[in-house]
């Protein structure tokens, strides 16, 4: 890895879009404005780094991470310790988008007092923006909204619920279920909730909860008539190794560009192509002299061969 060309501070990439700082509020006023919110999940510095400088407006730290970081079979494991670190990594990544950490299985489905002081951890501990609970949990919601934490509902197809819906299964299908839905949207806006995310549910269904909603809906399985769109990161690149959802769209194969790359390096390497001559460090003339001289002039080279010589690692200056 080169510790100098990926820091914190370097210079924006090029052509990257202007910082204003996207927040809770702007997101209503883009919903106001009628432009869309684009979003996406990000669980790492690199690729955080990336869907920012992309001008995403909203990252979340999903609780997916425990599927497509984690390799585990649902979201349900993933713990409050392990959210907060890779909401970090994300965070120290960002600089325009709003960052929001998912509040994984758990951490709020208790006391409310309990779900207030973890949210309260991903704010302190993690620079959390906002976060994001499941279900139609409005006491909740306003309590965080009350500690000045903001909130993002999430509702429909819910995966912390998939026992509970006896799988990962299209949600409000009938006019009962959208007019059940729409009042729980309806509800955790009156409680504070800044947008809500709808998963999985019917388009017809997302978009009279989006017209009769005052915040902004996020939509993913919900049809293009939400005020903006979330996918998970690793669906987009092609990164899950599953066949992908009806509602994914992979907008490239990092797979495969991955694989080439990892598969080119493995046969150099046991073709001793890899590393060259140019991507060696090498000795001062001097003291390159005094080697090949020999055995006999060993103890001179040893005053002259010291690691001042040498560029610091990571500098790709040769000497
Ligand atoms: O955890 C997650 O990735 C999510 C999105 C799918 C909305 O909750």
């Amino acid at each position: 890895m080169s510790f100098t060309s990926f820091s914190r501070g370097s210079d924006p990439a090029p052509g990257s879009v202007p910082l204003t700082k996207v927040t809770v509020p702007a997101l209503s006023e883009m919903k106001r404005q009628g432009k869309p919110i684009s979003a996406l999940t990000a669980y790492d510095y690199a690729t955080a780094r990336l869907v920012d400088e992309c001008g995403i407006d909203l990252l979340l730290v999903g609780d997916s991470l425990a599927m497509v970081v984690l390799g585990q079979e649902n979201t349900l494991a993933v713990t409050v310790d392990e959210m907060l670190h890779h909401t970090r990594a994300v965070r120290r990544a960002v600089r325009r988008a709003l960052v929001v950490a998912d509040m994984p299985f758990g951490s709020y489905h208790g006391p409310i007092q309990d779900g207030l002081a973890n949210a309260v951890r991903f704010v302190k501990e993690a620079g959390a923006e906002a976060v994001k609970v499941e279900g139609p949990r409005f006491e909740l919601v306003r309590e965080l909204t009350h500690a000045q934490i903001p909130v993002i509902g999430h509702l429909g197809l819910t995966p912390q619920s998939v026992h509970r819906m006896g799988g990962y299964r299209v949600q409000a299908r009938t006019a009962d279920g959208v007019r059940e839905l729409r009042d729980d949207a309806l509800a955790l806006a009156r409680a504070g909730a800044g947008a809500v995310v709808l998963e999985g549910i019917p388009r017809e269904a997302a978009a009279t909860i989006t017209s009769e909603l005052p915040v902004p809906t996020i939509g993913i399985g919900a049809g293009p008539d939400c005020d903006g769109q979330i996918l998970v990161f690793h669906d987009l690149v092609n990164l899950t190794f599953a066949p992908p959802a009806k509602f994914v769209r992979r907008y490239g194969d990092a797979a495969a560009a991955m694989r080439t790359a990892i598969e080119h390096y493995r046969e150099d390497v046991e073709h001793r192509a890899f590393p060259s001559d140019e991507e060696s460090y090498h000795l001062p003339a001097p003291a390159r002299r005094i080697l090949r001289a020999g055995a006999a002039e060993e103890e001179d080279a040893d005053a002259v061969v010291n690691r001042d010589a040498l560029p610091d690692w990571g500098e790709t200056g040769q000497s």
